[in-house]
């Protein structure tokens, strides 16, 4: 299995929203509604991000990269400029996804390594994570990773109102270095 990370192109949405969908349903049973994670379907996500992809959202700052095993996408991650201005971190990493499958194999790091590549290319000095306060093992992931805990906040999902905290890193250009020499 040879695993490529590229930047995403308009005939990838289908594959992101499958991921996507995949990685929540895996991801999130149990910790959030089962009427959310029902709702979520590939059609509404491949619409969504097409519409991202398509509508010139990747500027300078934003970014949507994939990993791709042959023609099938692994797992994505997309950010860009941080969404909250009172964050004090100037990049954000808005979704990373990987299917079930393919976790665990440092696919993930490879793409974290790619959007903080391009962040710090676009002159982004530090970035947050949100994640949700439950989610262990992308929090491992994320201290594995050099991140700090630096803040909580609520956030609605479906619903219901959840615990979501903030993993963040200072220096982008140290991380790039550090990731890349592994
Ligand atoms: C979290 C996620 C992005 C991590 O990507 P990954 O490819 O599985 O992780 P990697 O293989 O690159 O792991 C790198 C390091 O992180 C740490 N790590 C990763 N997953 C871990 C886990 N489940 N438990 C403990 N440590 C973990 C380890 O130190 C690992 O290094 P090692 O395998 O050499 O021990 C991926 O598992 C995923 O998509 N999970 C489901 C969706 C999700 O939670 N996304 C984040 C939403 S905020």
């Amino acid at each position: 299995m040879e695993v490529k990370i590229r930047k995403a192109t308009a005939g990838d949405a289908k594959g992101i929203a499958r991921v996507h969908v995949d990685a929540w349903k895996s991801t999130y049973r149990g910790l959030v509604s089962n009427e959310y994670l029902d709702s979520l379907s590939y059609e509404s996500r491949e619409q969504m991000w097409a519409k991202v992809i398509d509508s010139n959202k990747q500027t300078s700052e934003d970014f949507i990269i994939v990993a791709c095993d042959g023609n099938e996408i692994a797992g994505f991650a997309a950010g860009g400029r941080s969404r909250d201005s009172a964050d004090k971190f100037e990049g954000e990493i808005g979704a990373i996804y990987i299917l079930e499958h393919y976790q665990r194999m440092g696919i993930g790091r490879r793409l974290m390594s790619a959007a903080v590549g391009h962040l710090f290319d676009a002159g982004i000095a530090s970035m947050i994570i949100w994640v949700l306060r439950e989610n262990n093992n992308a929090i491992r992931f994320y201290e594995s990773l050099g991140g700090k805990l630096v803040g909580t906040k609520e956030m609605k999902i479906g619903d219901r109102f959840h615990t979501i905290v903030g993993y963040g890193w200072d220096v982008l250009e140290y991380q790039f270095k550090e990731w890349n020499k592994r």
